[in-house]
């Protein structure tokens, strides 16, 4: 060995005593691109209330997250997103903390913690966890300290103000949830804020104090090998001081029946940016990623979340492109050359615990098997990092309350029947065609989608055309594949109505993406001028459908929602 090369090595077996593994396999380019390995990972959000009930109360839980790593190993999986997981009075099902350094015993212990992230890292499934870092649930102790007294020390961790007259909250800000965002506490005879919940008091992040607090949670579980956060409602922390009245527009009412306010003064303030920055430096100190939950109203607003010098949030999620509601290739096209040029890393989300599953949203009661495939197909195939939402590889759909009575999700029941809130979305996995879909032998918290006997992991596994085999040979390919992992995303035949083709194309070998998003059978004519792309043939990767095992770029002969991936010879 070289001199150098022994210091260097030295180095890291001095580094490797110092820092668990983890962190030494994070700080690592991973290809020549300088890629992090969360650019090359596939992201799975999971609701741990309903994905795999350990100890059969009909709640899922961490152990039961663990027992299915191999599945997700199996599946192509790389980290997982858990959803809060914190002790909670459950009001917005752990949105709403009362400890943020600990497990709810519904879902566990932190020592079962300790075993899903060992057993993650033997996987090489990471672990991400949910910082609520807007607001705390009114049972966490800094809030009941807060309300104690107006002169208790952490009277300032919320945002307490005196009301305009009798019974008049300070101002007409309305919460995201439905009523005023203000609630009056008649102890301290004083109203506080809550952009969500009145369960939900917003923290005050002009302190100081609050910031250092949340940053010192962050610390604490990256320090037990957590790799980092999925940011709850990051374009919420700051409020105008002022308190300034929002516009209001005239004669509308919202699905919750208040006035429809523009959110200027207490929504996607600057100040979000500068805090962000801030907790992104300590995220640096562990080598951390940190996805934020970023509702933007276009690109440039998205781009900001990334920081002038990517100093900011490694991905903010782009809810444009999961906001295109019906199969337009037009659409497509446009929101996702906006993103990639955007100067960051794109994160692409279709579907979460807020949002209705994909299934439903573009599934046309007849095609929704071939239909899930091809958004599978795209999400899963451009320059960018996937998050996918459980379930939805196996095909699973809303199924909503259909009894206002039935509803847990409280937003819901305010808004029924004209929204039935997000339970739907939030139902149980399916494992198994076994009772309750073998995800709990009690009866389990939200009801299981009815289709379970044929939907589910254990049947579909068995099927070589199903959903489920079809996202494991895509995410199979995903990974394999050089030119999909790190090539550039190129739009093809860009007036074509009905199929969104493209290319990605690095160090001149070019993968073909073609999503014909139209229930009638297309002919494909590749324009490829100008794209320095010599071959005439494509050699089939993944299809969803019997595909030949080559085509002709000139003619390609695509179904009623194919999906189809190749490889430009
Ligand atoms: C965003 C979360 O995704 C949602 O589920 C929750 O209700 C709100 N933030 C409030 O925490």
């Amino acid at each position: 060995m070289r001199k150098a090369d022994l210091t260097i090595f030295s180095f890291i077996v001095f580094c490797s005593t110092l820092f668990p593994q983890s962190l030494i396999a994070q700080t690592k380019a991973i290809d020549d691109e300088g890629h992090q390995w969360w650019q090359h990972a596939v992201f799975y959000e999971i609701y741990p209330r309903s994905f795999a009930d350990s100890n059969n109360d009909g709640i899922g839980d961490l152990p039961g997250i663990t027992s299915k790593l191999d599945y997700l190993r199996w599946l192509g999986v790389d980290a997982i997103w858990i959803s809060p997981m914190f002790p909670s009075p459950q009001v917005d099902f752990g949105y709403d903390v009362s400890d943020y350094e600990n497990v709810d015993p519904q879902y566990g212990t932190l020592q079962d913690m300790d075993r899903l992230i060992a057993e993650g890292r033997q996987q090489n499934i990471r672990i991400i966890l949910d910082l609520v870092v807007n607001h705390t649930s009114d049972k966490h102790p800094w809030f009941i300290e807060s309300r104690s007294s107006r002169t208790n020390p952490k009277r300032d961790w919320y945002i307490w103000r005196d009301g305009k007259g009798p019974g008049q909250p300070p101002n007409n800000w309305i919460s995201d949830f439905g009523g005023s965002a203000w609630q009056f506490d008649p102890k301290t005879n004083q109203w506080y804020y809550h952009y969500f919940y009145v369960e939900q008091p917003d923290l005050n992040w002009r302190n100081p104090a609050v910031e250092k607090a949340i940053f010192d949670v962050s610390r604490w579980w990256y320090k037990r090998g957590v790799a980092g956060f999925r940011l709850d409602a990051v374009d919420t922390l700051f409020e105008d001081p002022n308190l300034k009245d929002n516009p209001v527009t005239p004669g509308k009412l919202s699905k919750y029946g208040d006035p429809v306010d523009e959110r200027i003064y207490n929504k996607k303030l600057p100040e979000v940016h500068a805090a962000l920055q801030r907790l992104r430096a300590v995220a640096d100190e562990y080598n951390a990623v940190l996805i934020g939950e970023t509702w933007t109203d276009d690109i440039n607003e998205l781009k900001q979340y990334y920081g002038e010098h990517g100093n900011e949030l490694h991905m903010p999620m782009d809810f444009m492109f999961a906001k295109v509601d019906r199969l337009s290739p037009s659409e497509f096209r446009r929101q996702i050359a906006a993103v990639d040029g955007a100067g960051g890393w794109p994160i692409f989300v279709f579907s979460n615990h807020d949002i209705r599953r994909v299934y439903n949203r573009y599934g046309d009661g007849q095609h929704n098997d071939q239909i899930a495939k091809l958004m599978a197909s795209l999400y899963l195939t451009l320059r960018g990092t996937p998050i996918m939402y459980y379930g939805e590889e196996i095909g699973m759909e809303n199924n909503d309350p259909k009894r206002k009575e039935d509803v847990k999700d409280p937003a819901g029941r305010r808004s029924w029947p004209e929204d039935k809130g997000r339970d739907g979305e939030r139902t149980p996995m399916q494992w198994s065609p076994a009772e309750n879909a073998g995800f709990s032998k009690a009866i389990p918290w939200n009801p299981v989608d009815p289709r379970y006997k044929q939907y589910n992991v254990e049947t579909e596994k068995k099927d070589p055309n199903s959903i489920l085999n079809y996202y494991q040979r895509l995410l199979t390919l995903r990974h394999n594949n050089r030119v999909l992992l790190d090539g550039k995303y190129v739009a093809l035949n860009e007036s074509d109505p009905n199929v969104l083709a493209y290319l990605r194309s690095y160090k001149g070998q070019n993968v073909l993406v073609v999503l014909n998003m139209s229930g009638s059978a297309q002919t494909v004519k590749l324009d490829l001028r100008g794209q320095q792309v010599s071959g005439t043939t494509v050699k089939t990767l993944l299809a969803s459908y019997e595909a030949p095992p080559t085509s002709k770029t000139k003619e390609m002969a695509v179904p009623a929602f194919g999906a189809y991936i190749g490889e430009i010879r």
